[in-house]
């Protein structure tokens, strides 16, 4: 349970702005909160050892955006926002023997840690805030990131310039993200989930807030450009940007992800980085 007060009871949801700590701070207490029911829902999609991009089930196993395992073998990796570190779990299987995961939960941890204890493959992990990456410059040659992180913080653009710092010349930036489209829609996986509501261009964050008007989930909205954007600024350069289509064998339901929607538009963006060499 959280340090901050125990579970969180959202009283009203709104938009507004939220700053780094502010996003930081309601993450952690949200996770805190639902890490156990993520994990209980989520945790056969994910697998212990599986390393999948979002809900349509895309597999780094099939889609190799991190590059040929071969290459990864002797590689330092970070994985940003790592919950119970399924997907650096999954590189330790493939013989990356460097991998560590960060996270802002202690609870997505403490799942990291039963899952390590359950399957005999461990990741290092620290709890911290992918805003403020305690490792130095140039430590990884990989970064990369299921979810994780990334679309809860409100400057895209100062968190990938320091998943960029950390890492060498010539590494990797792969990360997923909601797709920025699915902004404009209620976060409803049937029918209403498909009517337009809320304009693409309001980067104002969606907040639910407790009695007191403290934000217990933040989740902020960064448009395309604001990645590409982000990205560049970051002095990385875009590689591949990768909108997976959902597969009609995927009958799940994931939150506001569904089939219905999923046939009809992305729900899930991966981008493939990578810092220039010299
Ligand atoms: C949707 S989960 C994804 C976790 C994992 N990558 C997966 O695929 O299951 C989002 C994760 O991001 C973490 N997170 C949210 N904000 C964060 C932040 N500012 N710094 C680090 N981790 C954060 C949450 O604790 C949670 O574990």
């Amino acid at each position: 349970m959280s340090d901050d007060g125990g579970a969180p009871g959202v009283h009203r949801v709104t938009r507004r702005t939220a700053d780094r700590g502010e996003s930081a701070r309601a993450s952690r207490l949200w996770w805190e909160h639902a890490a156990d029911e993520y994990q209980a829902e989520h945790g056969a999609f994910l697998r212990d050892t599986g390393f999948v991009w979002g809900p349509e089930g895309v597999d780094e196993a099939d889609a190799r955006l991190l590059g040929p395992v071969d290459e990864l073998r002797g590689a330092r990796v970070l994985e940003l926002g790592c919950g119970a570190g399924q997907c650096a779990r999954w590189l330790r299987t493939q013989g990356v023997e460097r991998v560590v995961g960060v996270d802002v939960s202690r609870r997505q941890l403490q799942h990291a840690r039963r899952i390590d204890e359950e399957t005999g493959v461990g990741v290092p992990t620290a709890q911290t805030d992918v805003q403020n990456l305690p490792f130095a410059a140039g430590a990884f040659d990989l970064v990369c990131s299921a979810f994780g992180g990334l679309p809860f913080v409100p400057d895209a653009g100062a968190a990938l310039t320091d998943a960029a710092r950390v890492l060498r010349p010539g590494g990797r930036l792969v990360f997923s993200v909601s797709h920025p489209m699915r902004w404009c829609f209620p976060d409803d996986p049937g029918e209403r989930g498909l009517l337009a509501e809320q304009s693409y261009f309001d980067r104002r964050a969606y907040v639910e807030e407790d009695t007191a008007g403290r934000a217990v989930y933040v989740e902020h909205h960064h448009t395309m450009g604001d990645w590409i954007r982000g990205i560049v600024s970051a002095g990385l350069v875009l590689r591949d940007l990768v909108e997976p289509e959902w597969p009609e064998s995927n009958q799940q339901i994931w939150g506001g992800w569904s089939p219905l929607r999923g046939r009809l538009f992305p729900g899930t963006a991966i981008f493939v980085a990578a810092k220039p060499a010299g």
